[in-house]
């Protein structure tokens, strides 16, 4: 980690949650916790609750949860290091400077009057949209239906007819050379010195997460070549990281994301109320895109061209969405061209039919591969089949695996059995299906247990014992981090177990000695999850005492299991353990009259 531990925590402590989230999120007090709707994803009844006296926040829809500083990491989509500056300076607390190396520091100050260069650049273009000259871009813009408001909202614009006005104007407000050489919207000529890239385009700005202009695309007034020119990649635009109109979809309550190809697909939607689009502009999705996607929603809806390149876009895209573990669907606007003409053509109303009719993006995969064959001639369905059988085979969970087997079966008449069979030969054959069944990567929030439901009880025993550690003591003896599956739990128990013994249970300030956000969320969530709600006391040791029982026998078991069988002491560890197992069966467990409700 960059920052030392107590300056993490010193600035950690000094923002309050309550205060930070309140500025993003509307809370309401309710108990204990207050109470929000949840910014990470989409819901109408709250279930975002952020606790005063633990410092952290809990989302009982989505599982997300955190202290201060990994709210602020999802949030802005910051790294560590850049929500730790956040709330440092929000508290008026200097972090030392970074040890930079000269290079690293000239780098940054380039990157920042780059920045800052193309925010002046696009209030330029903005500006010239509305001047006499650019009365055709604007009549060109307003006659594709767009607002005011949005113009505004995608702060559109105009290059108007000339050589070099935009880099004088850049030079007038003090720009050198070579920031303006870095910001590639300017042909270097050794004659003619530098002169404008778009010259009588209508203006895209592309903005990151953070409304920051990093490029800009141009569209040629009417009819000529290119159609859509854009700046080159450069030192801060990535095009395989960047979506278009991110910027405002990653705050949509939508609870998903509308991939398109376009920018006026992109705007078009916005316009029509569907503010979670995005677009990958012309190229072809990436892992790079993906995992952005993947941090702002877990359900894709893919609405590319309804045509052969969108086709192939689909193509790509799915499985690396599938690959990420993103749930996705796959619009079909036919007979219409993009989604841009299909709402001037049906409207909001009709799209968001297709939004609920999207289909499944396996059946669409299939779809496409049928039309390369005659399904009514024996030959071209047995091939056909043949294919299929290799596709189903991609599938890692034999569960997901059949259910697909099945669908696509009864879809086109083909008889399961024989299905089956046909892929038992081919994996027979080495022909793709892994050996083992991995587990299915999880994506953010959505835990899923593999072993029965040992963690969740782990988890349970780490919420408990941060609540009432007092227990602990009457513990102790029993339990250590060794019993808890995994680095992470393993580390978050030691690290609470000393903390409790020190006297000051503080769950929030172990979030910080991860730095990886998944683990950070994951941690979050150790100390919150639900317990359920228990009336009477003696319900409740009697809870605490089978998940403590529970949790020891999981790890108890494990180490009988992983002994070496040989081992002439195996047996008296197996009868040792079953004497631990009994005492703490009949340990007297006081625990307090009420635990917090959640
Ligand atoms: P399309 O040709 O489908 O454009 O290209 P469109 O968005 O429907 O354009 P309009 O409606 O005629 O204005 C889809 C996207 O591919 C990229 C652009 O990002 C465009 O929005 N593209 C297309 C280019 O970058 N360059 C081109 O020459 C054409
Ligand atoms: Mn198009």
């Amino acid at each position: 980690m960059y920052y030392p531990d107590n300056l993490v925590e010193e600035v950690r402590t000094r923002n309050d949650i309550v205060d930070v989230i309140s500025s993003y999120v509307r809370l309401q007090k309710k108990g204990s916790n207050h109470f929000g709707l949840c910014p990470f994803h989409n819901e109408k009844s709250p279930s975002f609750s952020v606790n005063q006296a633990r410092q952290m926040y809990h989302c009982f829809g989505c599982g997300k949860s955190g202290n201060v500083i990994t709210f602020i990491m999802e949030y802005e989509n910051y790294t560590f290091q850049e929500a730790l500056k956040l709330l440092a300076d929000r508290a008026g607390v200097t972090l030392p400077e970074i040890e930079y190396s000269a290079r690293d520091r000239e780098r940054d100050n380039l990157k920042a009057r780059i920045l800052e260069a193309y925010k002046e650049a696009g209030k330029y273009y903005y500006y010239q949209l509305r001047s006499e000259a650019g009365k055709r871009a604007y009549e060109y813009f307003t006659g594709r239906g767009l607002s005011d408001d949005t113009l505004k909202k995608f702060g559109l614009g105009y290059a108007v007819t000339g050589r070099n006005l935009m880099y004088r104007y850049l030079k007038s407000k003090g720009y050198d050379d070579n920031v303006l050489k870095e910001m590639h919207i300017f042909y270097v000529n050794e004659r003619e010195g530098m002169t404008d890239m778009f010259w009588n385009r209508a203006i895209f700005p592309i903005m990151d997460v953070n409304h920051r202009i990093i490029a800009f695309g141009g569209r040629v007034m009417g009819k000529g070549e290119p159609k859509y020119l854009n700046s080159p990649e450069t030192m801060i635009f990535d095009k395989g990281r960047n979506l278009y109109g991110l910027n405002h979809a990653r705050t949509s309550r939508k609870g998903n994301i509308i991939v398109c190809e376009g920018y006026m697909d992109v705007i078009s939607l916005h316009q029509a109320g569907f503010d979670q689009a995005v677009g990958s502009l012309g190229t072809a999705l990436t892992s790079g895109h993906v995992n952005l996607l993947k941090r702002y929603t877990d359900n894709v809806l893919l609405c590319y061209d309804n045509d052969e390149a969108g086709k192939k876009a689909n193509l790509r895209a799915i499985p690396l969405l599938r690959a990420a573990g993103i749930p996705t669907k796959v619009l079909d606007l036919s007979p219409y061209k993009d989604p841009d003409e299909f709402l001037k053509e049906l409207g909001p109303e009709e799209f968001e039919k297709r939004i609920e009719n999207a289909g499944n993006p396996f059946y669409y995969e299939v779809g496409v591969l049928e039309t390369g064959y005659d399904l009514n001639d024996p030959d071209g369905r047995t091939r056909f089949t043949g294919e299929v059988a290799k596709m189903l085979l991609k599938f890692e969970d034999a569960i997901e695996r059949d259910n697909y087997l099945e669908g696509i079966c009864k879809r086109y008449r083909i008889n399961a059995d024989n299905m089956r069979k046909l892929l038992a030969k081919l994996a027979a054959r080495g022909e793709g299906l892994p050996e083992y069944e991995k587990p299915r990567s999880t994506s953010y929030g959505s835990k899923k247990d593999p072993e029965g439901g040992i963690k969740k009880a782990q988890r349970l025993l780490l919420t408990w014992l941060c609540e009432e550690p007092e227990i602990y003591k009457k513990i102790s003896r029993y339990l250590s981090s060794d019993d808890f599956s995994g680095d992470i739990y393993r580390t978050v128990a030691q690290i609470l177990f000393e903390q409790i013994n020190e006297g000051k249970v503080n769950p929030a300030g172990i979030i910080s000695r991860f730095t990886n956000e998944e683990e950070q969320s994951e941690v979050g969530s150790l100390f919150n999850t639900k317990l359920d709600k228990l009336n009477t006391k003696a319900e409740k040791e009697k809870a605490f005492k089978d998940i403590l029982l529970k949790v020891k026998t999981h790890s108890l078991d494990l180490k009988a299991r992983e002994a070496d069988p040989t081992d002439i002491d195996l047996i008296s560890t197996v009868l040792e353990n079953k004497k631990i197992l009994r005492e703490l069966g009949e340990l007297q467990i006081e625990l307090s009259e009420d635990t917090e409700e959640q």
